[in-house]
């Protein structure tokens, strides 16, 4: 490949990079429990910010109601909406997207996973 093609590619090569977000969660990602992350999510009051389908008095406003995320191409308008990604999301969404509102949870990655998982079935 002559010099001046390589260079044509770089910035090509930048925006791929740029893709490469931070490690999302362990690779059994996506085999979370449902049910258990209901639980979670419950107790951890997530709620509070966000209104959830299934979760009594779950009607904050601070967040985007979760109603319908599995449905959802996008988290948080900029992540592609995929089990691992989600699970990394809700543990520590400012490592994914700098500046957002949505604080880091105290959730351990196995958590994180089924609370993925619970989300993801709100359709
Ligand atoms: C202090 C308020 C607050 C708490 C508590 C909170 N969130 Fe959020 N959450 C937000 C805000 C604000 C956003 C929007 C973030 C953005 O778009 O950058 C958000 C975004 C999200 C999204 C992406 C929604 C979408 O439409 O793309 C998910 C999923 C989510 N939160 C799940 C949770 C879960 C699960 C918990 C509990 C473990 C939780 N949140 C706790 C405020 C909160």
């Amino acid at each position: 490949m002559r010099l001046p093609t390589a260079f044509a590619l770089l910035p090509a090569l930048a925006l791929l990079w740029g893709c490469d977000k931070p490690p999302v969660a362990r690779a059994d990602a996506g085999r979370g429990d449902a049910e258990d992350g209901r639980t979670t999510v419950a107790s951890l009051a997530c709620g509070a910010c966000h209104s959830i389908p299934g979760i009594r008095a779950a009607d904050g406003t601070v967040g985007p109601s979760l109603a319908g995320l599995g449905n959802r191409n996008f988290i948080a308008g900029t992540l592609p909406n995929d089990p691992g990604t989600l699970a990394a999301f809700v543990r520590n969404a400012p490592s994914l997207v700098p500046g957002t509102a949505m604080p880091a949870m105290p959730l351990s990655e196995a958590q994180a996973i089924d609370v993925a998982a619970f989300l993801a079935s709100l359709r």
